[in-house]
């Protein structure tokens, strides 16, 4: 079987057509879950130019533009996607871009936020990714993104697929680097990275860290209290928020450390 990119996964009419409607069973931890943790940290988007690498279908996007957002722009690489993406941005001032994000040129002090759902665990290249995204944002702007959590990208043994997943094994954690495994009928390559990594990139590009989640299940999400026992075992999704400190922000920061 060939391994797909994320870029491919996400564009071939099976693996896509599977994913959404996984998405749209109704419990899917990304509605259950992340969404609630990420809205948290991106805070109040009014009046913001945002940018969101791996919009997907942007129905978090039309939320944002509902919200009050200046402008808002997807990038996605999957047709299928900016397709849908397209629909539900139609009539607002959201666009969508077809690009890999590896390919798409930010242009420098362009956005408020940049925010990316479930999509950096996709990507090989963490430190030339955040080092454009620190160029792209304005002095004080935000980057807000989530992955799938650490744990789960280390090892995929225990995972039966088709199956509620009861068994975690967490293995070759520090063990950094691609790995290939079975998800929706294809086999994918997704890309595993410590906390303590993404923690330390963020550091090494210039951000600073603000906010670490790990998605948190909450019970008023869980009306099944088997499932949401089942989801307190282990961490799904890991969310960092970061800021691009303002030339003020960074001089008081030194002269505290001093
Ligand atoms: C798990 S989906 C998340 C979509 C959306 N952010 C959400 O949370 O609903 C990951 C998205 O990343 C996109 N993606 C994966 N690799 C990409 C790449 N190299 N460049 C651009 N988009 C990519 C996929 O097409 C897909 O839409």
């Amino acid at each position: 079987m060939t391994v797909l990119t994320g870029a491919e996964f996400f564009d071939q009419a099976p693996t896509h057509a599977a994913y959404q409607a996984r998405r749209e069973g109704g419990d899917a931890p990304n509605e259950l879950m992340e969404q609630d943790a990420f809205d948290q940290v991106l805070g109040n988007v009014q009046g913001l130019n945002v940018l969101d690498l791996g919009c997907g279908d942007a129905r978090y996007g039309r939320l944002l533009v509902d919200r009050g957002c200046r402008s808002y722009l997807g990038v996605d690489a999957s047709g299928r996607m900016t397709q849908q993406a397209e629909r539900a941005l139609d009539g607002t001032c959201g666009r969508v871009i077809r690009s890999r994000i590896e390919d798409f040129a930010l242009a420098p002090a362009a956005f408020d936020v940049v925010i990316s759902r479930m999509t950096f665990h996709w990507l090989q290249d963490l430190h030339s990714l955040l080092d454009k995204i620190w160029h792209a944002l304005l002095p004080a702007g935000k980057l807000v993104f989530s992955v799938e959590h650490p744990v789960l990208t280390c090892c995929d043994a225990g995972r039966v697929e088709g199956q509620r997943r009861t068994c975690w094994v967490v293995d070759d954690y520090f063990v950094g680097g691609p790995r290939t495994v079975d998800w929706l009928g294809a086999q994918v390559v997704k890309y595993h990275r410590s906390v303590e990594e993404y923690f330390q990139s963020l550091r090494a590009v210039g951000f600073r860290v603000d906010e670490l989640r790990e998605a948190t299940p909450s019970a008023a999400r869980f009306p099944d209290a088997s499932e949401l026992r089942r989801r307190q075992r282990v961490p799904l999704m890991l969310l960092l928020g970061a800021s691009r400190p303002n030339v003020a922000q960074a001089q008081a920061e030194q002269v505290v450390a001093r």
